[in-house]
């Protein structure tokens, strides 16, 4: 199975920033890059990095999403409308998302059904706080958070792409170490396989202060199949080496 780096750009970037950022990516990417790999950009930006990335191996990805197909919802962009500009993945359910935004498990399973139902891939992202890890609920937690998508969507779940994210290690410097990522991720892959005989094809993704630096050891663990990379995706060497090391 190929590795999938994406970029979370987060609210991040500007027309400029944008242009000199993809730019140097696509020249560091240079073909085929042995994986695959993708931003997920701010919606007002798509339009500007679908031109940018045309025609390049360098895939589009939005961070979020309507659970609703159209209609009356003041600010909101469907599935349909990221269709449109060439978007083949979507971000769902971010702790960001979960925290400032209330989105609850059952929100995360109807936006994954609405991305899966216009072709596009979630990337479902499930994690759990300190607090809660310090009360050793991390299994219940993430498999509380995977169970509610796989409820939802049932045998589609083999198409999508889960992202582990324990919040403690967003944005903080702060890793999980390659053997506890590890430990997760093989209970999410068996969770995936108890639901989908094409369990195996799932990606999942570790994110959390992923870098230059650690990108390799985590990488090399057997259920952990990319990364979804924030603050490192803005710097564009350190996402390319990211890259280098999934190859
Ligand atoms: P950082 O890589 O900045 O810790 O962010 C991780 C993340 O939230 C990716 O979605």
């Amino acid at each position: 199975m190929k590795k999938l780096i994406a970029g979370n750009w987060k609210m991040n970037g500007s027309l400029a920033a944008n242009d000199a950022l993809v730019r140097e990516l696509v020249r560091g990417l240079d073909g085929n890059a042995g994986c695959t790999v993708a931003v997920c950009v701010p919606a007002p930006y798509l339009a500007q990095v679908q031109a940018l990335r045309a025609g390049t191996p360098l895939e589009l990805g939005a961070q979020d999403v309507s659970e609703q197909a159209e209609g009356a919802y003041t600010g909101e962009v469907s599935a349909a409308m990221l269709k449109e500009f060439g978007v083949r993945y979507v971000i769902i359910g971010h702790s960001e998302r979960r925290q400032y935004h209330g989105e609850t498990d059952a929100v995360v399973a109807d936006k994954t059904k609405a991305a899966l139902a216009a072709g596009i891939t979630p990337i479902v992202c499930v994690g759990e706080t300190l607090v809660q890890r310090d009360a050793g609920r991390t299994v219940d937690i993430v498999k509380r958070q995977m169970a509610a998508v796989i409820h939802t969507n049932g045998h589609c779940i083999s198409e999508i792409v889960v992202a582990y994210e324990p919040v403690w290690a967003i944005g903080t410097g702060k890793t999980a170490s390659p053997d506890e990522v590890q430990q997760v991720h093989a209970v999410l892959r068996a969770q995936l396989k108890a639901a989908t005989s094409h369990a195996d094809r799932v990606r999942i993704l570790y994110g959390g202060s992923m870098n230059a630096a650690n990108a390799a050891s985590l990488l090399a663990q057997p259920d952990i199949d990319g990364g979804l990379i924030g603050g490192a995706s803005l710097k564009a060497p350190d996402f390319l080496q990211i890259v280098r090391a999934a190859r």
